[in-house]
C-alpha cells in the first residue's frame, strides 16, 4: 500500500528502524515541494533518497568509492545513510543544490514494502525526511506523526502505521565523497562499525564539534530535535520537573518520570516518545541524565545536546 499515492504525487508518511519518514517520489519535483511545505523547512536542506536495495545505488550516485560499497554490504538494510556524489538522477530539489546525494535503504517491513511496490511500478526511489515539523523532535510511531504534521496533509496523502520504531533515533549520515568516511550525524551505526567494516580511519568532524555555518546538514542546526518543553541535561530533577534517566537511578519525590531505560539501545528508543509525552503532559522542564559511554549513547547526546538549545 502506498506506490500509488506516491506514483500519483501524493505524499506517503511510512515507518522505518529510526523514525518515520515522510515520504514523496524522488522524481518528481511538485511531490518533494509539498515535503518542504508539509515540514515548514527551508528548501535548500537535502533529502535522503530511500531506494529498497544497493542494487539502486548507482542511480541516485557515482564515482563510489569501494569503501561505501563495502558498508551498504554490511550495514544496509540498517540505520544508515551514505552521502556520495550525485547522478543526473538527483535533482537540485533533492540536494538542496550540493554536488551530493544521501541515500540509504531502511530496515523495517513496511518501508522495504512500500519501497519494492514503488519500483515495481517504476520508481526510483523515495525521498523522505523525518516526518516533523523542522526543528521537532521526530516521530517514531504513527501517532506521533498525526500529532506532527497531520493538519497539513491532504486526504489523497496517506500515514502507514508500522507501530513504534525500533532504533529511535535518526540514522548515522556517513560522508563518502573522500578518501575516508567521515560522520556527519552519529546514530546506531558507530564510528568502531564503520572502521571495523571498512579498515580506514573515521575522519574528525563530528557534529558535536562542528561549525554551525554548515547548516546543509539540517539536523546539525544547534536548536534541532528539540520539545516545547525545556530540556536540562545532567542536574537534580526538581518536583514539577520531567526527568529521563537510566532504570538504575531513582525518581525524587514529586518528579515525574518519564522514561526509564535498561540500557542504551533501550534509551534510545524511549527518548523521542519521552519528550513527547512531556510536552503532553504540559510540563515546561524535563531533565535528561545522559548516557556515558561510545556507540549509541553518542548520538543520544549528540540529540540531547541540541534539544537542550530549544526551539
Ligand atoms: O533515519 C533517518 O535518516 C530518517 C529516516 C526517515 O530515514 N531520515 C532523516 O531525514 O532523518 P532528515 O531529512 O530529517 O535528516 C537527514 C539529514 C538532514 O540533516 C540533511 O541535511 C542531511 O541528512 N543530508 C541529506 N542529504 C545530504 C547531503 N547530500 N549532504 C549532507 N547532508 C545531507
Ligand atoms: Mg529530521
Amino acid at each position: 500500500m502506498g506506490a500509488a499515492h506516491l506514483l500519483s504525487g501524493d505524499l506517503v508518511a511510512f515507518p522505518t528502524e529510526t523514525v518515520y519518514g515522510l515520504g514523496a517520489d524522488a522524481c518528481n519535483s511538485k511531490a518533494v515541494a509539498r515535503i518542504y511545505e508539509v515540514k515548514g523547512r527551508p528548501s535548500d536542506h537535502p533529502l535522503i533518497v530511500h531506494i529498497a536495495t544497493m542494487d539502486r545505488m548507482g542511480d541516485w550516485a557515482q564515482e563510489i568509492p569501494e569503501y561505501a560499497i563495502k558498508l551498504a554490504r554490511d550495514f544496509w538494510p540498517g540505520p544508515m545513510t551514505l552521502v556520495l556524489m550525485r547522478s543526473e538522477l538527483a535533482g537540485d530539489f533533492i540536494t538542496g543544490g550540493q554536488g551530493t546525494v544521501g541515500v540509504r535503504v531502511p530496515d523495517h517491513a513496511v518501508a522495504l514494502g512500500l519501497l519494492a511496490a514503488f519500483e515495481k511500478v517504476g520508481g526510483k526511489g523515495v525521498a523522505a525526511p523525518s516526518a516533523n515539523r523542522f526543528g521537532h523532535v521526530s516521530p517514531t510511531n504513527a501517532a506521533a506523526v498525526v500529532e506532527e504534521i497531520g493538519k497539513y496533509l491532504t486526504k489523497e496523502d496517506l500515514i502507514l502505521d508500522g507501530g513504534p520504531c525500533n532504533v529511535g533515533v535518526e540514522s548515522t549520515i556517513i560522508d563518502c565523497t573522500g578518501v575516508s568516511p567521515r560522520i556527519l550525524r552519529p546514530g546506531a551505526i558507530s564510528e568502531l562499525m564503520i572502521e571495523e567494516c571498512t579498515g580506514l580511519p573515521v575522519l574528525a568532524g563530528n557534529l558535536l564539534t562542528k561549525s554551525a555555518e554548515d547548516i546543509r546538514v539540517s539536523g546539525s542546526l544547534d536548536n534541532h530535535y528539540a520539545p516545547a518543553a525545556k530540556v536540562f541535561l545532567n542536574q537534580s530533577p526538581l518536583p514539577g520537573q520531567g526527568f529521563i534517566a537510566d532504570s538504575s537511578i531513582k525518581t525524587p519525590e514529586g518528579v515525574i518520570r518519564l522514561a526509564s531505560p535498561n540500557n542504551d539501545e533501550e534509551f534510545a528508543r524511549l527518548l523521542y516518545s519521552a519528550l513527547r509525552a512531556a510536552d503532553a503532559k504540559g510540563l515546561s522542564e524535563v531533565v535528561v541524565t545522559q548516557p556515558i559511554g561510545t556507540g549509541i549513547a553518542i548520538a543520544i547526546r549528540d540529540r540531547l545536546a541540541r534539544a537542550a538549545k530549544g526551539r
